[in-house]
């Protein structure tokens, strides 16, 4: 089976991984549109259409399936991409909500993710369905994804800026918090100094696994039936994207595609 993945940036990369590592024995095509990372802070309209170029392009290379390993993507294009490619199954990220509030002892949890995915109606949606008397408390990261880009995830100027935001979360007495956004994981390990022991932080990679994995089982695609590869593209500088993509995946070459 082959399966796209798209995302504004590195952020996908953390799903992809994921993918991988779970089931490698499909071949993964992934597209970083850099050049207009970060999707966060562009309009829904923008991003619609920046989806139905991604998608068009990963379609090109024969994707059977296409992940949207992009919360904000999934925020503001989702629906339009099914009502488009009505025929192809499209995976995308939902902030983790529902596991969160169930774990929540405080009943307080914390959802850090982009404006847009924020200010959207998905994440509305999600509260109003999960939320079942928890208080959630969000917050937007603003100018995290550039620093995940720029390669400074693991620095004292990235744990300057997720403390202004962390912070008052800590003080509202959360015990979970939600990265809704692909690019935060890359993050956790300061993410997890600020917040101590006392809070859960959910990934949003696993879920989305467990979904694909669920989809191909129900198509009848089989496991085991053939040897994986993968593809990684990227609509802004390959040698940046390389540097970022050496440890992660060593043998594989990043290419520039202009879309
Ligand atoms: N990785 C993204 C997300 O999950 C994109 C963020 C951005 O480009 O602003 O929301």
């Amino acid at each position: 089976m082959k399966i796209g993945i798209f995302d504004s940036g590195l952020g996908g990369l953390w799903v992809l991984a994921h993918l991988e590592r779970e089931m490698p024995e499909h071949e993964y095509v992934f597209l970083a549109d850099q050049a207009h990372v970060p999707y966060g802070e562009r309009t829904a309209e923008e991003i619609v259409n920046l989806s139905f170029k991604n998608t068009d392009f990963l379609l090109a290379l024969g994707c059977q399936m296409i992940v949207v390993a992009c919360n904000t993507a999934t925020s503001a294009a989702i629906n339009k991409l099914r009502e488009k490619y009505s025929d192809i199954q499209f995976v995308g990220m939902e902030p983790a909500i529902k596991p969160a509030t169930e774990n929540s002892k405080t009943g307080h949890i914390g959802v850090l993710a982009t404006k847009l995915t924020i200010e959207g109606e998905k994440i509305k949606e999600s509260i109003n369905k999960f939320a079942n008397g928890t208080e959630v408390h969000t917050c937007i990261g603003q100018g995290l994804v550039e620093l995940v880009e720029d390669g400074k995830s693991d620095t004292d100027e990235a744990e300057e800026l997720l403390k202004k935001y962390l912070e008052p979360l800590l003080v509202e007495n959360i015990d979970q918090l939600v990265l809704g956004c692909t690019h935060y994981p890359f993050l956790i390990k300061r993410i997890q100094k600020i917040l101590g022991d006392k809070v859960n932080i959910i990934d949003p990679a696993p879920a989305v696994v467990n979904r694909v994995k669920f989809l191909l089982e129900e198509k009848g695609v089989v496991l085991n039936d053939g040897v994986g590869n993968m593809k990684l593209f990227t609509t802004g500088d390959e040698n940046k994207m390389q540097k970022f993509t050496q440890e992660l995946f060593p043998n594989i070459n990043v290419a520039h595609i202009a879309i």
